[in-house]
């Protein structure tokens, strides 16, 4: 496996792969790398002559500071973990090499960036938008590799490469979660014992809601869920949404969309969780 923190390196390196004929599929990544990330990692190795990885904590993307500078950056066991699922090349710029100058692109996606994780973190998906689409200018992928996990991005970055037709596939991937339910996620790492115990609720609570759907009104369901989740003391509810899968957009009743997702993001003390699912 090769670890490359330059552009100038990586770049060539590449279009010598690329012109060999060689498929190249690709993950973006913050580090910290968990099982969910290597399954995205193992998915890419399946379909690709050649998987790169990209670790990098994109500053543009926090709205809190602190978060910022809490985000565990773990690079050394991040590249073990990377050469055991077969990743063929790990990208990890530093912060200049990746904005040399500040960035004022704006970036908008039709109002898929506005709801859910929009209205509470604002900036963030300008941020993952230009991110992303210069790490595809970099390593030029077939196919680049999500999760579902972070639901709201997956449709923004899909969005994204349509209206700037990027050539590239996006694949999602399903949520890789702990025994216990849990979403996996960098943040998991920085929850206290008492917050780790609550935290398997947040599923529980929406597989609650995926079983009973049709017997509430979304509105209903999004207090259901919030209840719910806040009956564990350390859990709070920032939003519940009922949204349609595709376009995001709330909806007044199930009869108004043939596919629904209800997400959610819960602090668990001072971390800040989010997860899904599709209800129908
Ligand atoms: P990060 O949070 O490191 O996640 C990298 C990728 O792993 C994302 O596509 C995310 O959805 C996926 N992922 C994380 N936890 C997962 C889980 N439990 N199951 C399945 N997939 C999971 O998302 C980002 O980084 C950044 O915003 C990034 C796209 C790299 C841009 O900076």
């Amino acid at each position: 496996m090769k670890v490359f923190e330059k552009i100038k390196d990586i770049q060539p390196y590449l279009a010598a792969l690329k012109a060999e004929g060689k498929s190249i599929g690709f993950v973006p990544t913050m580090g910290a790398l968990h099982d969910g990330h290597l399954q995205l990692v193992k998915t890419s190795v399946s379909k690709n002559d050649i998987t790169v990885v990209s670790i990098f904590v994109n500053p543009i993307q926090f709205n809190n500071p602190e978060d910022l500078a809490k985000y565990p950056r773990t690079l050394e066991a991040d590249v073990d973990k990377l050469a055991g699922a077969g990743c063929d090349i790990v990208f990890s710029p530093s912060e200049n090499e990746m904005y040399p100058e500040p960035d004022n692109t704006g970036m908008e996606f039709g109002g898929l960036e506005k709801v859910m994780e929009g209205r509470f973190r604002p900036g963030h998906f300008r941020g993952v938008g230009i991110v992303v689409k210069r790490l595809f200018e970099i390593t030029t992928p077939d196919r680049a590799y999500f999760g579902e996990k972070d639901y709201q991005q997956l449709a923004i970055i899909k969005y994204m490469v349509k209206n700037l037709s990027i050539p590239v596939e996006i694949i999602p991937c399903p949520i890789v979660r702990e025994a216990d339910g849990l979403a996996m996620s960098s943040r998991n790492m920085r929850l206290t014992p008492e917050h780790r115990a609550m935290a398997p609720e947040i599923y529980k609570a929406l597989l609650r809601a995926k079983e009973n759907y049709s017997w509430f009104i979304p509105s209903g369901l999004e207090k259901l869920v919030t209840t719910e989740i806040e009956q564990n003391p350390g859990l709070k509810v920032e939003y519940a949404t009922v949204a349609d899968s595709v376009t995001l957009q709330p909806f007044e009743d199930w009869m108004d969309t043939e596919h629904a997702v209800l997400c959610v993001a819960v602090f668990a003390g001072n971390v800040r969780l989010i997860d899904n699912i599709i209800l129908y």
